[in-house]
């Protein structure tokens, strides 16, 4: 059995409960950090567990916190990003409701860490039950004295509120979610000054996803050398994958870095195969904002070695042959699966949320939708292809903030690996409202559960 870290009591009954959860060692890392480390020990073991971010961009957590400025007088504030709207992704959400305590535990050490005394969990507006939940969490963490004033006699004050997002996916965003608990629209703003210098309110601020902030806590307990030994190369530790699409077992699997992905798909600890005795088509691997990967290359790299579930296994071939951990959003894509269709809802989504600051992703996610849509009702030419390429390639880094890459990636993946469909589509449009594009073309080679 794999280790697991943020999971390990999962299925114990009441765990959600502070007593639950103290009784199985929980405020444990509250009670080492505050009584035997200064705030400058616990940043030295984040940094040395190599723990990354694991909201998306897979930053290394303790090098951020090292960053942050710490000018005389100013308060420092850390926010936790709990919005989780990116779809295929609910691994925050899954933690938030089981083991709450992980997460404000989190919050306590990496709050002392940076000498923030006022921190907030900003929570995705949808995700009332888990807002409720976390609240009731902090109530009573707070009644058992692990917050408030002085806490556990250390001298160190803190209180951590909860905001309800903004309700759309770019209020994950770091610095629309700034401005957004600051009361306004959640526009991403334009970044330098980052918000280590100048964050909310002005302040100096760290922005850490919710699982992130959870990793601490292992971390301070058993020490960052601990942490760093599971995994391999610069990807440390366990990570939380929210697994869907056409498995047998979808759900919420903690693995340990370095995971092959086969056996992440295959193997009865984790997902039990494909459903339905269908064959893998595709994968997304790390939420909707990654390269599609067809089956041979999400099992294999192009080197023909082993796709492991770390950020340099999944990334080999860059965006070519290659994707990324992003967040976490695993989704298999069996034979039935149609690629053009995927893509348009996708992007769809993109053109939905796009906050419209930028000319690119404001018109250019419109007019992918617009031409993708063509092409799933037959009534697109072969040149579309050429057209949506260039409209993706016209929006990747040309934007404020990364969700018009976001939009771009899926799109340029798809035309990449996909083309083949993309055109049977358009010369047989009718057979395609009907059949899936036949699989044997690129499915090389073809994997049966
Ligand atoms: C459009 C968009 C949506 C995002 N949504 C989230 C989110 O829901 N949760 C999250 O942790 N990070 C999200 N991010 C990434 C954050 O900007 C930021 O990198 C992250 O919260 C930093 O935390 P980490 O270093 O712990 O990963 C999003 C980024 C973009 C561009
Ligand atoms: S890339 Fe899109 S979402 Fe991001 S700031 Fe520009 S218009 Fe807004």
């Amino acid at each position: 059995m794999a280790r697991k870290l943020l999971l390990t009591h999962i299925d114990v009954p009441g765990i959600q409960s502070f007593e639950v959860y103290r009784q199985k060692g929980g405020y444990r890392a509250v009670e080492k950090a505050l009584k035997t480390m200064s705030p400058d020990d616990v940043v030295e073991e984040v940094k040395k567990s190599g723990l990354r971010g694991r909201g998306g961009a897979g930053f290394p957590t303790g090098m951020k916190w090292s960053f942050l400025a710490k000018p005389e007088g100013v308060p420092r504030y850390l926010v936790c990003n709990g919005d989780e709207s990116e779809p295929g992704t609910f691994k925050d959400r899954f933690l938030m409701t089981h083991i709450p305590h992980a997460l404000v535990e989190g919050m306590i050490v990496s709050s002392y860490a940076l000498g923030a005394n006022t921190s907030y969990i900003y929570i995705r507006g949808e995700m009332m039950p888990q807002i409720r939940i976390v609240e009731k969490a902090i109530a009573e963490a707070k009644a058992a004295g692990f917050l408030g004033k002085n806490i556990l006699g250390s001298g160190y004050d803190l209180e951590i509120h909860v905001q309800p997002g903004g309700g759309a996916y770019i209020c994950g965003e770091e610095t629309a979610l700034l401005e957004s608990l600051e009361g306004k629209r959640g526009n991403p703003r334009i970044k330098p000054p980052f918000p280590a210098v100048s964050g909310l309110y002005g302040c100096p601020t760290v922005v850490n996803n919710v699982e992130s902030i959870a990793a601490t806590v292992p971390i301070v307990n058993d020490g960052g050398e601990e942490y760093a030994k599971i995994g391999i190369e610069r990807s440390t530790g366990t990570k939380l994958i929210s697994a869907s699409g056409n498995l047998v077992r979808p759900g919420v699997y903690e693995i340990e870095m370095g995971l092959p992905m086969e056996e992440f798909i295959y193997s009865d600890e984790y997902c039990g195969g494909i459903a339905n005795g269908k064959r893998l088509k595709a994968v997304v691997a790390g939420g909707s904002s990654v390269p599609i990967l067809p089956t041979n290359l999400a099992l294999k790299t192009a080197k023909g070695e082993s796709r492991l579930m770390t950020y340099e296994s999944l990334a080999d071939g860059g965006f070519v042959t290659g994707t990324a951990m992003g967040s976490g959003g695993f989704v298999a894509f069996d034979e039935d699966q149609c690629i053009v269709r995927n893509t348009l809802n996708f992007t769809r989504f993109y053109h939905h949320e796009s906050c419209g600051q930028c000319s690119p992703c404001r018109e250019g996610t419109g007019w992918m939708e617009k031409v993708l849509h063509k092409i799933e009702y037959g009534q697109a030419s072969l040149s579309d292809v050429d057209l949506l390429w260039d409209i993706q390639q016209k929006i990747d880094g040309h934007t404020i903030c990364p969700l018009g890459d976001a939009s771009a990636w899926p799109v340029a993946s798809a035309i990449r690996h996909f083309r083949d469909e993309f055109e049977w589509h358009i010369l047989h449009p009718e057979e395609a409202q009907t059949r899936n594009f036949g699989l044997a073309h690129y499915a090389d080679p073809l994997v049966t559960t």
